[in-house]
């Protein structure tokens, strides 16, 4: 084997990629989802409820971040049952920045689901595809057009739960890391 064609080939078994894919969704198309069941609630969070969205993702995010991104326009839709949160969809209509070098531009009508998550008791059950419904609903009532939703290739229940709801992928991006470490500029593919 020629030199080149060995290094090469060390360097690839150095270098785990990740795919990213961006899906949109026009929300003047219908949207047609399940209802929830009767005792399930829905609501806006407010600031009191930041600390159990916080606790059901595992703490990830600073509670003080959200705070910020509240009070800048971001909405989260929230499933209660026995008035405990169990599900939430957190949706942002500025700019977002998905990585050091990857900023997501949001033109005026656009949003981006930065995250839903339903609490692994209420899985499988229509809950995910409930919400995600009601709030592509609320977000079309109040002028939006696009909503946008980003997700790795391999969370195989969420990207079929959001192609399912009629978002279709319009963008691929391959995301690689150096000696499993160093993280490379993301490139579309
Ligand atoms: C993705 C998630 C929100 C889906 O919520 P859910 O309430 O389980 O979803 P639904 O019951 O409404 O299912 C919607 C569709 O997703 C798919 N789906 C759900 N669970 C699945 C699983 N375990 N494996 C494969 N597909 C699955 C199915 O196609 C399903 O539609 P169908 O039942 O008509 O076939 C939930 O699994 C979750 O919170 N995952 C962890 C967080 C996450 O990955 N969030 C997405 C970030 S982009």
């Amino acid at each position: 084997m020629p030199f080149r064609e060995s290094i090469r080939q060390i360097a690839k078994k150095m270098q785990s990629c990740e795919e990213w894919l961006e899906l949109v969704r026009d929300l003047q198309e219908p949207i047609q989802t399940g209802g929830l069941q009767a005792e399930l609630h829905l609501r806006w969070a407010d600031k009191g409820d930041l600390m159990a969205i916080n606790a059901l993702q595992g703490f990830v995010k600073e509670t003080d971040f959200m705070e910020a991104s509240l009070r800048k326009g971001d909405r989260c839709l929230v499933v209660e049952h026995e008035e405990r949160i169990c599900a939430f969809a957190w949706v942002t209509f500025s700019d977002f920045s998905l990585a050091l070098w990857y900023t997501l531009k949001l033109p005026p009508g656009w949003s981006y689901l930065v995250y839903i998550f339903v609490h692994p008791r209420f899985a499988g059950r229509g809950m995910g595809s409930a919400l995600l419904g009601s709030l592509m609903k609320a977000v079309r009532d109040q002028g939006g057009s696009h909503m946008i939703a980003g997700m790795y290739s391999n969370w195989h229940a969420s990207f079929r739960m959001h192609t399912k709801l009629g978002f279709r992928v319009h963008r691929r991006l391959s995301q690689c890391r150096l000696l499993n470490i160093f993280p490379t500029p993301p490139k579309a593919v």
